[in-house]
């Protein structure tokens, strides 16, 4: 808190932020904390970066494309930083996030104009960062730590929510070093926020129009925080204190590692109405060959059976996964275990990447690159059927009725869009319903990726709300 209310001091005036984000969900939560730091500071957000004062990317390293982004979109600011500074004004520019953790120094001598360079792990000292970049003290400032203390402990209370579904992160970095990513080395150790600091954070969402959490974690399923009475609680208790709070009708969680798939949060898919019956599960490749090299830490056999149990649990439940093709040393075969596991399972849907070899992980000197065009054409079989997968999931779902929590206004007027249980897009257009509401569809059409649907009519004409769901 000390840091915020430092920072306080600096301002006055009206400045203005824009923040660009890249990767995974954490960094778009990371993203609205560093807005909850700055506006007190008297910075608004805004959605580009011509004319901004500060500049501030939130990046991710996982593939090389990903880090190279972010250079190249550099190159872009600097037109509008040399514009400003030609008017007179200044625009601080900083590279946050996990390119900036893992590349540092290097940041600033490819690109000299940058002013900031810092961590996932150290945004809560935004405040002093700044007050030091705008000393001119002739270096950019540099802060890559992984610091002794918790930044949870330091940011503000204050959050202004994501809207209906928020996103909440319970649990940082990772333990598990798979051996083609850079998380462990980007995000530090595996460390679990206290079960009371979330639900608090969960009550304020809900109370600033939450209705929908998803937690997160890199490795979410990993959490093991303590009570106010110094027990451990695992993911399952978490999700059972957090289903009690009135208004929150629907909690998600991801990423998941299927090691950390323990019994009681099995049983929590069974027994949590609130946990929706959805799992992002990234089994990376249907190979036990591949699984041990990449140190996975588990078999195709044993993906399998897990798969079975959540499933015994919750017969409905939606899965996804993540694949890497062309890990080295992947051959045909490897490859075709993958494509057959992905037949057993039957994937409501998934991401799937090319290997890219990242700097400091232990794959990316292994000696059996695969040539880029066998990626290539693993790449497109693995979609082909995966968007198969998909596309079959998703006609099943025509003709059900589910209930949709209703998150934005959709594309045509009068449209609302949402989201079923499962995570689909749904789109209805129809009167008196509002974003926030959750309201029993009945499914009629897919098109693109989207759903469509009618709201089921009450007998008084009024659209039906969802019992279970609608708690608040
Ligand atoms: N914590 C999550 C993954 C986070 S990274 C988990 O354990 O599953 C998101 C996805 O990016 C990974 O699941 C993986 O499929 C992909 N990925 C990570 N490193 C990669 C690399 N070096 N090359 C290609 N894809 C990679
Ligand atoms: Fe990366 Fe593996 Fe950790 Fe996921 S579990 S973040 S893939 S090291
Ligand atoms: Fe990318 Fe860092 Fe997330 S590398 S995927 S932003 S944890």
């Amino acid at each position: 808190m000390d840091a915020v209310h430092k920072g306080a001091d600096l301002g006055g005036v009206k400045r203005r932020v824009h923040i660009k984000t890249y990767g995974c969900q954490m960094n778009v939560y990371d993203t609205e904390r560093m807005l909850d730091i700055l506006r007190p500071l008297g910075f608004e957000p805004q959605a580009a970066a011509d004319g901004a004062d500060l500049v501030i990317l939130n990046t991710c390293h996982i593939r090389e494309k990903a880090a190279e982004k972010v250079y190249s979109d550099l190159g872009r600011i600097k037109a509008h930083h040399d514009a400003k500074a030609a008017d007179g004004g200044q625009m601080i520019v900083a590279v946050a996030g996990c390119v900036a953790q893992a590349e540092g120094e290097e940041i600033t001598r490819r690109q000299p104009m940058v002013d900031m360079v810092f961590g996932p792990q150290t945004y809560h000292r935004l405040p002093e960062m700044l007050a030091a970049a705008g000393q001119e003290r002739g270096g950019p400032v540099l802060d890559t730590d992984f610091p002794v203390e918790d930044k949870f402990d330091h940011l503000p209370e204050e959050r202004v929510a994501g809207g209906v579904s928020s996103f909440l992160t319970i649990q940082e970095g990772c333990d598990k070093f798979c051996t083609f990513c850079v998380v462990p080395y980007t995000r530090g150790a595996e460390q679990s926020r206290p079960v009371d600091a979330i639900v608090a954070e969960a009550r304020r969402l809900v109370a600033s129009g939450a209705r929908e959490i998803t937690l997160l974690g890199q490795n979410v399923n990993a959490y093991h925080g303590e009570d106010a009475a110094g027990r451990e609680v695992g993911l399952g208790g978490l999700s059972r204190r957090l289903a009690e709070i009135d208004g929150l009708a629907r909690i998600r969680y991801t990423t998941s590692h299927p090691r950390d798939m323990d019994d009681d949060l099995i049983a929590a898919h069974r027994d949590v109405p609130a946990l929706m019956p959805y799992l992002h599960l990234p089994v990376q490749s249907g190979s036990d060959r591949i699984l041990a090299a990449m140190n996975r830490k588990h078999t195709a056999d044993e993906y399998r059976r897990l798969v079975d149990r959540l499933r015994e649990a919750r017969p409905d439940l939606a899965l996804t996964s993540d694949f890497i093709v062309g890990f080295p040393g992947e051959s045909d075969l490897d490859f075709a275990d993958t494509l057959k596991l992905v037949s057993d399972i039957d994937y409501a849907g998934a991401f799937s990447f090319k290997y890219s070899a990242r700097p400091g992980t232990p794959a990316a000197s292994a000696p059996e690159h695969v040539p880029e065009a066998v990626k290539d054409e693993r790449l497109a079989g693995l979609q082909q059927l995966l968007n198969a997968q998909q596309e079959a999931f998703n006609r099943r779902t025509i003709g059900t009725t589910v209930p949709v929590l209703f998150e934005k206004p959709g594309r045509q007027p009068g449209q609302l869009a949402g989201r079923s249980p499962y995570l689909q897009p749904v789109h209805v257009t129809a009167p008196g319903i509002a974003v926030g509401d959750i309201v029993e569809c009945r499914i009629d059409r897919l098109q693109a990726h989207s759903l469509f649907a009618t709201p089921v009519v009450s007998e008084d004409g009024g659209a039906l709300p969802n019992e279970t769901e609608a708690v608040a």
